[in-house]
């Protein structure tokens, strides 16, 4: 951690399920307000725990885990997920879908012309177009029905953004496009971003940091920086920086699998 103040702050953190196995071990880790960090492990470590005790879903079982100095459940913090299915509903269209949120605060009090004006803006700013308003999820293409969940999430103007393996029954090139639309958003709106991913490339590109959980029961095993400068072109892909960075997670991860459970 460099300067500036903490806002999510896990100190020893460890949960367990059942109350005799760990999920998650000791994790001590920090983020800035607005910061984006990836968390990287192998499958069953615990990345999808730790998102659910940011969203205050869980609480842990041993240590700490605050937002903003608060238990996340009691902090008021506005908090959005995208998992890896869109898990939109069928017989609404994509308006309908991304408005859903609104509806469940029960923003009645909230004057309709608002309501629709914050919904246009969330379907407009993940690169949806006007066309696609009333379309329904068996009329998109796997890209877009990830857009429009992303619309979702973001319609509530979330002050934390967790992201559980979003993109990963996407094609690379999808998955590329996909990246470089959330940056240039987070750029935009600068949440809180966690994202979880098994795809190392992708972290690096997103992030201002990587996290590396080892196996179960997961724990953190590196936190590496990643130093390039926002925004990322996609042209740092092929950069030989990029690479060796990639590289090195790569190695860490493949450290963190292989070592000892
Ligand atoms: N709701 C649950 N009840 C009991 N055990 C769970 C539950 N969710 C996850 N686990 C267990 O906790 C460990 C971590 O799971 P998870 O956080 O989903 O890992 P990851 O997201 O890294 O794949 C695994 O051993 C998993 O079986
Ligand atoms: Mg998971």
């Amino acid at each position: 951690m460099t300067q500036g103040e903490v806002y999510i702050r896990a100190d020893q953190t460890g949960l367990s399920y059942d109350g005799r196995s760990l999920s998650l071990r000791d994790v001590s880790f920090s983020m800035q307000r607005g910061e984006f960090v990836s968390i990287v492990g192998p499958s069953g470590c615990g990345k999808s725990t730790l998102l659910r005790l940011v969203a205050g879903l869980r609480s842990p079982s041993s240590g700490t885990l605050t937002v903003d100095g608060r238990v996340p459940g009691d902090s008021g913090t506005r908090t959005s997920f995208v998992f890896q299915e869109p898990n939109l509903l069928p017989w609404r269209t994509v308006r309908g879908n991304v408005g859903l949120p609104l509806e469940l605060e029960r923003q009645a009090a909230t004057a309709s012309a608002e309501v629709d004006s914050k919904i246009t803006q969330a379907i407009r700013l993940v690169g949806l177009n006007e066309g696609d308003d009333g379309k329904r999820p068996r009329q998109l293409s796997g890209g877009m029905r990830m857009r429009v969940s992303l619309a979702r999430a973001l319609v509530i103007e979330p002050e934390i953004l967790l992201l559980d393996e979003p993109f990963a029954a996407l094609d690379d090139i999808l998955r590329q496009q996909l990246n470089e639309e959330l940056q240039r958003i987070w750029h935009q709106r600068r949440w809180t971003g966690l994202f979880v991913t098994h795809n190392v490339a992708e972290a690096v590109f997103l992030s201002q940091r990587v996290l590396v959980m080892s196996r179960s029961p997961g724990t953190l095993l590196a936190d590496v920086p990643v130093p390039f400068d926002f925004p990322r072109e996609p042209s740092l892909r092929a950069s030989s920086e990029f690479a060796k960075l990639v590289g090195e997670v790569s190695t860490q991860l493949r450290q963190a699998a292989e070592g000892a459970a």
